[in-house]
């Protein structure tokens, strides 16, 4: 007997494939999804399979008449911290803006000063909890922002704590440095840039640390020639950059990050149509963040119909942070995208998994399509916007990487 071509079958269920173009969020019923070695190796139609099940896989798994997903990615967090800020949260509530605390010295470096504090086995396990609540939701890949150390042996620190989540869970974690969060209290503006471009990118490059860089453009941050010189080190150094955006004013940030061909641009409440026409023209993604726009209690939405006009590929996440966005799930967020920013329930989930997949660069997941890796989500839901549509409730029965079954 020859053995089985496929490690694992799925049968009983619905394909939300999220491929373009098809069906809404590319819906199969009554579907097939066949895996090997790490790889979607069939999905389509059970009636059309080649074989029985018996012949064509070692093992076969019931979908219990789910919908499996692709696995979600959550493509913007700063996980790693130490700390929290509660007591931002309060003094939010009794009038005080996020600008005004951070410019009194709370804020981000509220954080650094509590990030600093902690070793790399501290940061790890202050990090796990929230690690689990995200992959406890199907999230599969995870990007992880540096931006709390603000100096350079804390900020390779972060780094390295990030990776290591990746080695310790069922997750692919992807490094983004974000040296360019804010100007720590021991330097000036330009002389810490000084110290991202000359010490900190070269190193982070030459160990590999990170596979995209990250800026904060801002009135709180850094000027758009700051972060242009962040970004021309980067490329030079074969760095992707992207983009925290237009977040709380309008900087030209988004035309900036175009001009770099950013991989994303994020936040973007105030994004304006010129920078919404330049994201279209460099194939940067708009990566919304409902969370901060919630937690900060923000009026000014995103241009979504504008984003929708000039065919910029709309992604959501969590922003995950101790100030802004205190999120561990990526679920609420599709909520959110859709009942604070209008997205539809389909737009949200592409937000998640395809479109995510591009804001990080990564053109082998995010739909499941033959020859893509085989990260999946199975749901006990009827139909994908119901992923959207619930509040607080987790249908997750179970998450698939590779031939592996994770329960
Ligand atoms: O994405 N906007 C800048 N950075 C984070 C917030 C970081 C913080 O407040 O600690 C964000 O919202
Ligand atoms: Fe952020």
């Amino acid at each position: 007997m020859t053995a089985a071509p496929w490690d694992a079958l799925w049968l009983n269920l619905s394909a939300a494939t999220m491929a373009p173009g098809g069906a809404a969020c590319g819906l199969i019923a009554d579907a097939a999804i066949g895996i090997a070695e790490g790889r979607v190796a069939y999905v389509g139609p059970r009636a059309d399979l080649p074989d029985t099940p018996a012949a064509l896989a070692r093992d076969v798994h019931d979908g219990e008449g789910g919908v499996m997903t692709p696995g979600l990615i959550d493509c913007h967090t700063h996980l790693v911290y130490g700390g929290n800020r509660a007591r931002e949260f309060e003094m939010r509530l009794g009038g005080a803006s996020y600008e005004a605390i951070a410019r009194a010295g709370g804020g981000i470096l509220a954080t650094v000063r509590a990030t600093r504090a902690l070793d790399e086995d501290a940061l790890v396990a202050a990090t796990l909890p929230r690690l689990d609540a995200l992959l406890r939701e199907g999230v599969t890949t995870i990007e992880i922002k540096s931006g709390y150390g603000l100096s350079t042996h804390a900020e390779l620190r972060q780094l390295r704590a990030a990776r290591r989540l990746g080695a310790l869970r069922p997750v692919d974690v992807r490094t983004t440095f974000l040296g360019a969060h804010a100007v720590p209290p021991e330097h000036d503006a330009d002389a810490y840039v000084d110290l991202v471009v000359n010490e900190m990118l070269p190193l982070v490059a030459a160990e590999r640390l990170a596979e995209a860089v990250d800026a904060f453009c801002e009135t709180i941050a850094f000027t758009p020639a700051q972060t242009r010189r962040v970004f021309a080190r980067a490329q030079a150094l074969g760095l992707p950059v992207k983009l925290h955006a237009e977040q709380l004013s309008n900087q030209g940030g988004a035309a900036l990050a175009a001009e770099f061909s950013a991989l994303s641009a994020d936040h973007l409440e105030w994004l304006d149509e010129a920078g919404a026409a330049a994201m279209a023209r460099a194939g940067t993604v708009a990566v919304l963040l409902p969370g901060a726009f919630y937690a900060l209690r923000e009026t000014h939405t995103p241009p979504v119909p504008l984003l929708r006009a000039h065919g910029v590929p709309i992604a959501l996440a969590t922003d995950s942070n101790p100030g802004s966005s205190p999120v561990t799930s990526l679920l609420l967020m599709l909520n959110m995208g859709c009942t604070l920013f209008r997205l539809t329930p389909e737009e949200a989930l592409a937000g998640v998994t395809r479109n995510a997949a591009r804001a990080l660069g990564l053109s082998d997941r995010g739909v499941l399509r033959v020859g893509m890796r085989a990260d999946a989500v199975l749901w006990r839901i009827g139909h994908p916007a119901e992923l959207a549509y619930n509040i607080g409730l987790c249908p997750r029965i179970a998450t698939v990487r590779g031939d592996e079954a994770l329960a």
